[in-house]
């Protein structure tokens, strides 16, 4: 397979490493927040946890043979911060060195193009015992691994995306408490925030300072979100509100417009965190925003939800069709978020890191015939093009996910996989939905 000419549509395969990779404590990695969270009681779907999780770490070769027998050219999967510095930062871990270099030569030789995330939310656990997110010596933990990795792998890798879904892991992580490392409240969420805001502008620029001709993005969750009763004006002041919150919080002080406290007034509360010249170091020009949409949300005011004072009404109280998430299938939802970020003068290219899918599958005769993937993809990415044919500025789509893996606090039942994997016998079966992609990378390369 030949590599990608730069100016192509990008299509790809994103992955993280805590889902795939397994060996949680081989050749020297230090525990991440993941590592200590899973192996608590009642975290996780049935307690499960990622210590093999898909054993990648032992069998990148053959996914990433996968990957080229798929026809995929380009491969988003994200470093294990600890694997490479156990303790977080000081002394570096070769063996885990070796693995990327190793994963990345791969990628190469096959004519794959590697795409990097720096975090996808595996902190070592050696800071969070420092306070993680919430402290802000997190920037100079930060500079330490993104300054070591840009100058050990810069050279051969040209895609680089800072974080992933910040308000992810600072939400589910540090207010609610239902993702690593498990903390609660306002305060701590904020603080995160802060930090998280901080860092995704300051990677960039420590990337750019010391290869200005890599190409550097960061990613966003994205839902547009909708009024529940677009007729009450409680609903709709909800709507405004986690819209501020969800889809809002982190882009626009990267574009320089500072946090949107104007539509959700306890956002104010961040100041705490703000010290002088911050407003104008959480910008930077990203070469790409990340935009990950799996679907949308219908919100509804709450008197009974503490601090938010509104709630998200679940796809299965609303006779829709639904994934095993429990989130609805709306494909124009991912029309609306290229439309809605599009709009922002800051942004100059846009691609979806990550769009996918879990439903249940089932073997028949050998085979995973999972057409309601197939469906959704094709809908979605109908979506994508259409929103390109209208003008946006949308340069590649990247299927969430290879395989099935690890799905943070669900464990791993929900399946999102191109490719389903045995967890007994690590034995992987491309389903219909990794042949069907395939095919039609094929296709649509040729119109190009
Ligand atoms: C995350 C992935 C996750 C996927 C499906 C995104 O929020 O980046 O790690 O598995 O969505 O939930």
């Amino acid at each position: 397979m030949n590599r990608d000419p730069e100016n192509s549509f990008k299509w790809g395969v994103s992955t993280a490493a805590y889902q795939i990779e397994g060996a949680h404590d081989i050749d020297g990695k230090g525990p991440s927040i993941w590592d200590t969270f899973a192996n608590k009681k009642r975290k996780i779907h049935r307690n499960q946890n990622g210590n093999i999780a898909c054993d990648h770490y032992n069998r990148y070769q053959e996914d990433i043979d996968l990957i080229r027998d798929l026809n995929i050219p380009n491969y988003r999967f994200s470093i294990s911060w600890s694997r490479i510095f156990p303790e977080g930062v000081g002394p570096i871990n070769m063996k885990g060195i070796h693995y990327y270099h190793r994963l990345i030569d791969y990628c190469l030789k096959n004519g794959i193009e590697p795409w990097i995330t720096l975090y996808h939310w595996d902190l070592p656990d050696a800071l969070e015992k420092k306070g993680g997110w919430t402290n802000r010596d997190i920037l100079i933990w930060f500079e330490e691994f993104v300054s070591f990795c840009i100058k050990t792998f810069g050279d051969k890798v040209k895609h680089w995306m800072v974080l992933n879904e910040p308000l992810v892991f600072t939400g589910a992580g540090y207010f609610l408490g239902v993702h690593a490392p498990g903390k609660k409240g306002l305060s701590n969420f904020l603080a995160a925030s802060h930090h998280a805001a901080l860092c995704q502008a300051h990677g960039g620029r420590i990337i750019k300072s010391i290869k200005s001709d890599l190409k550097v993005g960061t990613t966003f969750s994205y839902s547009p979100i909708e009024p529940f009763n677009p007729e009450n004006s409680k609903d709709l002041k909800a709507t405004k509100k986690a819209n501020a919150l969800v889809n809002r919080l982190f882009i626009e002080p990267l574009l320089g417009l500072g946090y949107p406290v104007n539509d959700f007034k306890i956002l104010t509360r961040i100041e705490k965190f703000v010290k002088a010249n911050d407003e104008k170091d959480l910008k930077f020009e990203m070469d790409f925003i990340g935009l990950q949409n799996y679907t949308r949300e219908l919100v509804k005011y709450s008197p009974f939800v503490p601090i938010l004072n509104l709630k998200v009404v679940k796809a299965s109280k609303r006779k829709v069709e639904k994934t095993l998430m429990n989130w609805e299938v709306h494909p124009p939802s991912i029309y609306q978020s290229l439309m809605e970020l599009g709009k922002y003068s800051g942004v100059s290219e846009i691609i979806i890191t990550e769009n996918g899918a879990a439903f249940s599958d089932s073997f028949s005769n050998g085979k995973i015939k999972d057409e309601k993937r197939v469906i959704y993809l094709k809908e979605y990415i109908e979506q994508v093009l259409k929103a390109k044919n209208d003008g946006v500025n949308v340069g590649g789509y990247f299927v969430w996910t290879l395989l099935d893996n690890f799905e943070w606090a669900e464990g791993y039942h929900p399946t999102f996989g191109l490719v389903n994997v045995d967890f007994e016998s690590q034995k992987r079966t491309i389903k219909d939905s990794g042949y069907w992609y395939s095919e039609f990378i094929r296709n649509h390369a040729r119109k190009e």
